[in-house]
């Protein structure tokens, strides 16, 4: 397996100077110990200041939550790819579960996005994921294929190896449901097949991330799957020690 595994906390909207001070110094200080993978984390954009200098000098990548598929003008509220490279934002994710359910994100605008980033620079982290009446209908491979296609569909062969997969099922988001790692492994190794429709060389390239309450307690079990290739971590993330122990397990 020649992908390098990759850890990246997603903060969603949780956080404050005091509270993210006291994790990034936690964070930072158990690093050392554990760092033998890629690890990132995805903060709200009004700390990117406080986390670039927190973390600058560590091994640990900023990443933003979201970006806008315009470049820049009138989008009221919007982030625009080039701010979070002024923050050194080496990620963003896209296409978020939380965005498309209470921000109306279609998979068009969720490949626009991806898009932009990437011509930017910035790896894109494309989340894809069903919901539990998807997965009771027989219909999962059928959802994640059409989310991922819309974004094979907008890219270059070349730009397929740039981007970040993230394969989330909405039931388990939050819930202390997760899915089983052979549940998990069945969907990463669909979305690696739709990958290698467009570049079958780049497919075996592209990390594809679990998430979906990871924790300590099955980051081990998920983790060892041939095409687990890392975790988007929620809840774990804001507790330094519970996100420390999953890096560890990568
Ligand atoms: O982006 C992270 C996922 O939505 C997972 O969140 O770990 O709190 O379930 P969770």
């Amino acid at each position: 397996n020649m992908r390098r595994k990759l850890v990246a906390g997603n903060w969603k909207m949780n956080g404050s100077l005091a509270a993210n001070a006291a994790l990034l110094a936690e964070i930072k200080a158990g690093m050392a110990a554990v760092a033998v993978c890629d690890v990132a984390l995805c903060a709200p954009a009004p700390y990117f200041a406080q986390c670039q200098a927190e973390l600058a000098g560590s091994a640990i990548a900023l990443g933003g939550q979201d970006v806008s598929a315009h470049a820049a003008g009138a989008y009221t509220g919007e982030i625009a790819v080039s701010m979070l490279q002024d923050f050194a934002c080496r990620y963003v994710i896209v296409g978020h579960s939380e965005r498309r359910a209470y921000h109306a994100e279609t998979d068009e605008l969720v490949a626009q996005k991806a898009l932009r980033a990437l011509q930017a620079g910035v790896t894109p982290i494309v989340c894809v994921g069903e919901t539990l009446g998807e997965r009771e209908a027989g219909q999962t491979d059928t959802v994640v294929g059409r989310q991922l296609q819309a974004v094979l569909n907008v890219l270059e062969a070349g730009q397929v190896s740039e981007i970040v997969v993230a394969y989330e099922p909405v039931w388990a988001i939050g819930t202390g449901k997760t899915a089983t790692p052979q549940m998990a492994q069945d969907v990463h190794m669909a979305l690696r097949a739709k990958l290698a429709e467009k570049n079958s060389a780049a497919a075996v390239e592209v990390r594809i991330l679990y998430g979906g309450s990871m924790k300590p307690e099955n980051a081990v079990e998920l983790l060892a799957m041939p095409d687990i290739d890392g975790g988007l971590i929620g809840g774990a993330a804001l507790k330094a020690a519970d996100f420390l122990a999953i890096v560890a397990a990568a």
